[in-house]
């Protein structure tokens, strides 16, 4: 029986050097795509998929994160049975339903530090991992609610991946992969349950930011990993890779030379607030679709 999946990993440390001066004092992840911080998507991602621990991995500065996932009782003494008191519902459901712990990453060294430095709030169980700054929206299912289906029955760790302009490869891990064949395509069924089985790669291949010459395909990781405990001890091996910096992206490849690595293509969309104008398209989106 696999372990179920409770826990997400938030790394929440990085300085948001491309969103300054806005990021001086505010965390990136605070950034509000319309009224709601990057993270507050992330989180409710995480909630929407059955997970209900929130690790987040901090560092200096990011103390309003702390505070946004708590109760102001200045806030609620003042507006308790106004006609504003609508506007605390959605954080106040996310607060009571699920738990937040913290741990800062000391030094900035890489995705792999931030994600190893939460070790201590994992423990030995399988986790998903959230990158806020990557942002999906999906009218079915959400992307880690796919994920954590998928992980019910590969039992192994899971990157979701999307197809990019090959001319982007270096601004993402990127994968090979043999696709897994389906079971639509072994007995002609078209079940749309079967759907997401056609999305399905056995990672063979991963490189961190290559060079569009390089890169392997245009099957890019985006910031949602389904990762098994083991990825721990490998991080703690893993020599800084790409830009001097421990890298996921060098830990995983060590599980899919195993075979223990899937890459889901997944339903939906996704903007990058990482960068200005995937931030402006999310907000535009959203504002749209309100
Ligand atoms: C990180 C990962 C990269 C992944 C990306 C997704 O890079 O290192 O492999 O493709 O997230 O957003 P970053 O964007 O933090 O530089």
């Amino acid at each position: 029986m696999k372990n179920k999946i409770k826990k997400c990993l938030f790394p929440a440390a990085g300085y948001g050097t491309r969103f300054l001066p806005a990021t001086k004092a505010i965390p990136k992840e605070m950034l509000p795509v319309l009224k709601k911080p990057l993270l507050q998507y992330g989180v409710e991602e995480a909630i929407e998929a059955g997970l209900d621990t929130m690790a987040i991995v901090t560092g200096r500065g990011k103390r309003a994160i702390e505070d946004h996932f708590d109760i102001s009782y200045e806030l609620e003494h003042q507006i308790k049975d106004t006609s504003k008191e609508h506007y605390l519902t959605e954080i106040r459901d996310v607060i009571t339903n699920c738990t937040f712990s913290y741990t800062r990453q000391i030094e900035m060294k890489g995705l792999g530090h931030a994600i190893l430095s939460g070790e201590t709030l994992i423990g030995k169980e399988p986790f998903a991992v959230i990158l806020a700054d990557d942002l999906c929206d999906n009218d079915g299912d959400a992307v880690l609610t796919q994920m954590i289906s998928l992980y019910e029955k590969y039992g192994c760790s899971i990157v979701a991946v999307e197809e990019i302009p090959p001319e982007d490869s270096s601004k993402y891990g990127v994968i090979a992969g043999e696709k897994i064949p389906s079971r639509a395509e072994n007995d002609g069924s078209s079940d749309s349950q079967l759907d997401w089985e056609s999305r399905l790669y056995r990672v063979t291949d991963m490189v961190e930011k290559p060079d569009p010459k390089d890169a392997p395909s245009n099957l890019a990781i985006i910031g949602r990993y389904i990762l098994t405990p083991d990825i721990f001890d490998i991080l703690r091996e893993t020599k800084p890779g790409k830009g001097g910096e421990i890298q996921i992206t060098d830990a995983l490849f060590e599980q899919a030379k195993q075979g223990n690595v899937i890459a889901y293509k997944f339903k939906g969309k996704r903007f990058d607030c990482g960068s200005v104008n995937g931030f402006v398209q999310a907000t535009n989106y959203f504002y749209n679709k309100k």
